[in-house]
């Protein structure tokens, strides 16, 4: 239900510059700097090196993740647009990743929604 809700708002608002400071949002940019940037992009930074080359930097993120394969998860893409439960980065989000279910809600949320760069 709190999923609809936020989505709900979302389109709403038409895509929440203004919208009041609610934690994380199911948008990239929102994710990014609440999630990807503070708690992934330490160690997913660097596209040429880093675990399984996935970078997490701002700008990079997305070109990252959507419609490319994980290595992890046997081939399972990391972000199927509208499928999470198809997206290897929502199954990560259940291992050893520092993410809170608000985090988990959001990024789930976000892949819904069609996994836009928004
Ligand atoms: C302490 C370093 C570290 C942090 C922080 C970290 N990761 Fe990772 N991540 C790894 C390593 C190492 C691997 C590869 C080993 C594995 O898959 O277990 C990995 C693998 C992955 C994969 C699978 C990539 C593939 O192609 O198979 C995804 C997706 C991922 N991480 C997402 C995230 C997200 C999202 C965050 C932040 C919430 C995050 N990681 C934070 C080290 C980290």
């Amino acid at each position: 239900m709190r999923r609809l809700a936020m989505v709900a708002v979302l389109v709403a608002g038409c895509g929440g510059e203004g919208a009041p400071p609610l934690g994380v949002q199911p948008t990239l940019s929102s994710i990014q700097r609440s999630v990807f940037t503070p708690k992934c992009a330490g160690c997913h930074r660097d596209a040429r090196d880093m675990p399984h080359k996935l970078s997490l930097v701002a700008g990079e993120s997305w070109d990252q993740l959507v419609g490319k394969d994980s290595e992890t998860f046997g081939g399972m893409p990391r972000v199927v647009p509208g499928e999470p439960h198809a997206s290897a980065l929502t199954a990560i989000a259940h291992s050893y990743h520092d993410m809170t279910a608000g985090d988990e809600s959001a990024v789930w949320s976000w892949i819904e929604a069609g996994a836009l760069d928004n």
